[in-house]
């Protein structure tokens, strides 16, 4: 009896410090010995029994990081380092987790560069080249420059087939570390020993056996003229000899050139760096051997001279274990998810490209609605249109969308412009712009007006003719009516008037402060307090409670502001002034009626408010007004521009070579409400993804909105700034 329960608690003792002891994966024979050495240097650097308990290393050889993660999910390896692509794969597809992340001397991001010789590349011409790339899959040497390229519409997806087969038709030829499997075409410049056995084929493999492998590798394969240009990640240009660096260029976005010291300024994007991984019951232990083997041997290790983790000179490679390049390591808390380690912005790219597997969903565009009313017309859309199938997605404000662009949960939408700027700091970009005014007449040859002239709108400041004593410079205990919250027209204009004899523009730049103070209620759908009181919320199918942030709200909008103005069905006044665009007031004004809200309105029955205190009719808004405004903006993900692009000429194209449908795209009034989706003035959409959303706001518009928000709080704003490249 004793000696069973001896028998047992020395198998349980030896279950569980076999259970602690680390296997860590390895690609190639001087990753083995690096990490053999480790292992030396960890048993001569601590107590044994300190050793015993977590430190405890062995080095498990395998043939590709592919393999390394196989082999962990099986319980035959422990850990590995892998690119943030590979990360993100591993724990989505193949659920390891994350425990840490490689911090470089400049943060915890690499950028994606494209390396040439040939002093007459250029990014723009690179078809039909031949291509070295650090891994397939990876953030510098895949991701990152497939996505500029989608996004510019030099490399073009069709979509029904997995897009390693369009990139393998771009270039002439390739080495793709990894892609083996995806199109032979991408392997064809790789030089690793070729076998049918999988454990001795290193040929196109994640291993430094394969001697285009990595960063180092990629520019290794463009050194020895087998390739024309290399995508890798920054740190890797450190692995040139200061000597050499003479004879390479970069190239930049714009088609110029650029010595490699210039990486910062021209580069084909930002992304995480690589990430260490485990099985989940793991990553305790796999912490704590990360903290300590850094406390020994990292950087500012006191065990330096005995071992150093980020420096693989003594066997003969790059990057073993651990990029070179690494200062430190940010042990991740527990409770950290994927998207909170890589980053929104480089998990929405990485759906975007289908990098795990394409689907359904790639095929199709999403457009944001935000009310019952939008949903019904983008319904009518999809079933208009020949192009790419369209799904309308249901979201609650325009702010909404813009997170739900961000996550990847819908793909595009027309912002007004205050949103776009909100867009633009969350890293959307501008497809289309809306046209107002003149008839759209595109140039002769020519499909779609193109044209960098936007015309904008008027903000304008409206009250009923019968009420004499409302004035700018007199609102003050008045109630007001706003289209809807951080609106141009609505929100961002009208502060910074005299409102009232307290508020001058001296006064505090929080517009939702100053209405606040001013107004005695209102209805700015969005806010709360006060400036919802008047709000009356939706019924019906558009039942909502009062105040939302969308047209299911009565008072949303310019129809909105115009009905809070006018008062509700019953003839109650609601509103002393409203808040709204000029460009379709007076048709709004006419279909109050037909719309059966209040009848008997017209033009004459309302004036502006002028900033100078005077009141003027309608017609005299290019004097009278509050402000301009430049035109809404559909925005979108970078890497879906060309796609969103192409889906709204075909879709307008398709519209108007149908003059008799039902269906108009930029009408709203069978749906009894205002700019659904897009502005009732709009004559035609304008190619604008060649301009920065600022280039299309104007400085002017872009530093008053700036002002704004750096004394208002946006959640979506603060969300927006978190960047994982500087958190860590
Ligand atoms: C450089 O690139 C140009 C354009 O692709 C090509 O015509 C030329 O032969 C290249 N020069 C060298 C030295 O490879
Ligand atoms: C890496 O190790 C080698 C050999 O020990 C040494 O000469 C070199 O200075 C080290 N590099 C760095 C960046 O510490
Ligand atoms: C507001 O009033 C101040 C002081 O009376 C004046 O200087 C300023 O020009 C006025 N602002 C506007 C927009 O009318
Ligand atoms: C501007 O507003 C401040 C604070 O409300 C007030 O003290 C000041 O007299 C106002 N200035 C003018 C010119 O009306
Ligand atoms: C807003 O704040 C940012 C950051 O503090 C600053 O760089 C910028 O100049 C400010 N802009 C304006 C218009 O005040």
């Amino acid at each position: 009896m004793r000696a069973l329960k001896a028998t047992v608690l020395l198998l349980l003792f030896l279950c569980c410090i076999r259970a602690k002891k680390m296997r860590w994966c390895t690609v190639s024979d001087p990753e083995q010995r690096k990490c053999a050495e480790l292992a030396k240097a960890l048993v001569a650097a601590l107590p044994p029994a300190a050793v015993a308990a977590y430190a405890r290393l062995s080095c498990i050889r395998a043939s590709s990081t592919t393999d390394c993660i196989d082999k962990i999910r099986a319980n035959r390896a422990d850990v590995v380092t892998l690119d943030a692509g590979e990360v993100y794969s591993a724990v989505k597809q193949f659920g390891l987790v994350a425990v840490a992340k490689e911090i470089y001397r400049d943060g915890g991001c690499i950028l994606s560069v494209a390396v040439v010789r040939n002093s007459s590349l250029d990014v723009r011409s690179l078809q039909g080249l031949r291509s070295c790339h650090s891994g397939v899959k990876w953030t510098a040497g895949w991701s990152l420059p497939i996505g500029f390229l989608l996004s510019r519409n030099y490399l073009s997806w069709s979509k029904e087939h997995p897009l390693s087969q369009d990139v393998s038709a771009f270039f002439s030829a390739s080495c793709i570390p990894g892609a083996g499997a995806m199109a032979p075409p991408l392997c064809a410049l790789c030089q690793g020993q070729k076998s049918y056995v999988r454990q001795r084929n290193y040929h196109c493999e994640t291993s430094h056996s394969e001697p285009f492998y990595n960063g180092p590798g990629a520019l290794r394969c463009l050194r020895s003229g087998a390739g024309d240009v290399a995508f890798v990640d920054h740190l890797a240009l450190e692995s040139i000899e200061e000597s050499e660096k003479e004879e390479f260029r970069l190239l930049c976005t714009d088609g110029t050139q650029a010595p490699l010291n210039q990486y910062r300024k021209c580069n084909l994007g930002r992304g995480p760096g690589g990430g260490t991984v485990t099985r989940f019951n793991f990553r305790k232990i796999a912490r704590k051997f990360l903290v300590t083997a850094q406390m020994l041997f990292g950087q500012k290790g006191r065990e330096r001279q005995r071992f150093q983790l980020f420096n693989s000179t003594l066997f003969g490679e790059n990057d073993l274990l651990f990029k070179d390049a690494t200062e430190k390591l940010a042990v991740l808390p527990d409770d950290m998810d994927v998207i909170q380690v890589l980053g929104l912005d480089y998990v929405a790219l990485l759906k975007g490209l289908g990098h795990e597997g394409s689907s359904l969903e790639d095929s199709v565009i999403r457009w944001c609605c935000i009310s019952y009313a939008e949903q019904k017309k983008c319904e009518q859309w999809a079933l208009n249109i020949k192009s790419d199938p369209l799904v309308c997605v249901k979201a609650n404000s325009m702010s909404d969308c813009v997170e739900k662009i961000k996550r990847d949960e819908v793909d595009a939408v027309s912002l007004d412009a205050t949103h776009t700027f909100i867009a633009g700091k969350c890293g959307l970009v501008p497809v289309v712009s809306e046209y107002y005014g003149q008839k759209c007449i595109p140039a002769e040859g020519t499909t779609h007006l193109e044209t960098d002239v936007l015309p904008s709108v008027v903000g304008v400041a409206v009250a009923k003719r019968a009420s004499r004593s409302i004035f700018i410079g007199n609102l003050g205990g008045r109630r007001s009516c706003h289209g809807h919250m951080y609106g141009p027209a609505g929100w961002l204009l009208p502060y910074r008037h005299n409102l009232s004899l307290e508020h001058n523009s001296s006064s505090p730049c929080d517009p939702n402060k100053v209405y606040n103070e001013v107004f005695w209620k209102g209805c700015l759908p969005g806010s709360q307090g006060n400036l919802c009181k008047v709000c009356m919320g939706g019924t019906g199918e558009a039942a909502t409670k009062r105040c939302a942030d969308n047209h299911n709200e009565r008072y949303y909008g310019n129809m909105g502001a115009l009905r809070c103005l006018v008062g509700d069905p019953s003839g109650k006044s609601i509103g002393d002034v409203a808040f709204l665009e000029q460009q379709n007031l007076e048709a709004n004004i006419l279909s109050l009626s037909s719309s059966g809200w209040a009848e008997g309105w017209k033009s004459e029955d309302f004036e502006l408010l002028c900033s100078d205190g005077s009141r003027a009719p309608l017609s005299e808004w290019e004097s009278c007004n509050m402000g301009v405004i430049p035109p809404n903006t559909v925005m979108t993900r970078p890497v879906l521009t060309a796609r969103v692009y192409d889906f709204l000429m075909k879709s307008q194209e398709t519209l108007a070579a149908n003059p008799n449908s039902d269906f108009k795209l930029f009408e709203s009034q069978q749906y009894e409400e205002s700019d659904l989706l897009f502005r009732d003035a709009t004559q035609c959409l304008v190619h604008t993804s060649h301009m920065d959303y600022r280039t299309i706001l104007g400085e002017e518009f872009y530093s008053h909105v700036e002002t704004v928000f750096n004394c208002t709080h946006s959640d979506l704003l603060e969300l927006c700034g978190q960047d994982v490249c500087t958190i860590f």
